[in-house]
């Protein structure tokens, strides 16, 4: 073996000890605020006022009651928002959306086929209270009920839902959160109905039988990547003090 790839070897071992055992290098330096985002539509008819940052819900206007309603209560405190910006903002939308519906013939929209996934809000432990997370993305038109059931039973207590939040393609993603505490005999579903849907459609979810594996095979994997990455540091060291002496010693031209 020649120093050069001697060297190589021990280049490549070097890496694998020294490539992350689980980081995460994810840096993220852009903010995103959609200011007075409204939305009307004919059905109900309905419509909405939100603003959000970094595609989190902040705040919407309450169009019954006529009010601000922040996500984080404590924000109220220290911002104020007036709603009748937002109120005005709807009766435009809603004078601009029937003007559009005279000039396309009542041409309805089309219906998207919303995706729906169900997880815990933290590693669930038995016992311990939690949040289930309805995730509903890719929701057009924004018409959609969105309920639990817990054994095939409809929950309603412990339930917050989000306004209809903005995707880049004019579709929307709403979350529905239910607070629970997780036991091996209750198990859940997530109910979305939507116009996209032949019929509702039922995510299941229910605790995991406690895998405390997964973080025995993390470490196991790591340590076991550490030992090779160090074993091949040494072998190429070797490597490379051998092909330095034999290569000092005897100049020897070959295809190697
Ligand atoms: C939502 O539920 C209401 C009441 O059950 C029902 O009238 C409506 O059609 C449902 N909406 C959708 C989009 O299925």
């Amino acid at each position: 073996m020649t120093p050069s790839r001697a060297l190589v070897l021990g280049i490549l071992a070097l890496t694998t000890t020294l490539s992350p055992c689980g980081g995460e290098f994810d840096v993220k330096a852009d903010h995103v605020g959609i200011y007075g985002l409204e939305v009307y539509q004919s059905y109900g008819p309905n419509g909405q006022y939100t603003m959000e940052f970094d595609g989190d819900e902040e705040l919407y206007v309450d169009l019954g009651k006529k009010e601000t309603v922040w996500r984080i209560p404590e924000f109220g405190q220290l911002i104020n928002f007036d709603p009748q910006g937002g109120l005005q903002e709807i009766a435009t939308a809603k004078h601009n959306l029937n003007l559009l519906i005279k000039e396309t013939n009542s041409t309805p929209t089309t219906n998207d086929i919303p995706e729906v996934t169900v997880f815990p809000k933290v590693p669930v432990l038995l016992g311990q209270p939690n949040t289930l997370i309805c995730f509903v993305d890719k929701i057009f038109p924004p018409v959609v009920n969105i309920t639990w059931l817990k054994n095939s039973k409809s929950v309603t207590e412990t339930v917050y839902e989000t306004s209809f939040l903005s995707n880049s393609d004019h579709s929307f993603h709403k979350m529905s959160y239910l607070t629970f505490i997780p036991s091996d005999d209750d198990v859940y579903d997530c109910k979305v109905e939507h116009w996209g849907l032949e019929e509702p459609t039922l995510k299941h979810w229910e605790p995991e039988v406690p895998a405390p594996m997964s973080e025995l095979t993390e470490t196991v994997v790591c340590a076991l990547g550490l030992s090779v990455g160090i074993v091949g540091i040494v072998v190429g060291t070797i490597f490379i003090i051998q092909g330095l002496r034999s290569g000092g010693s005897s100049r020897h031209p070959g295809p190697l």
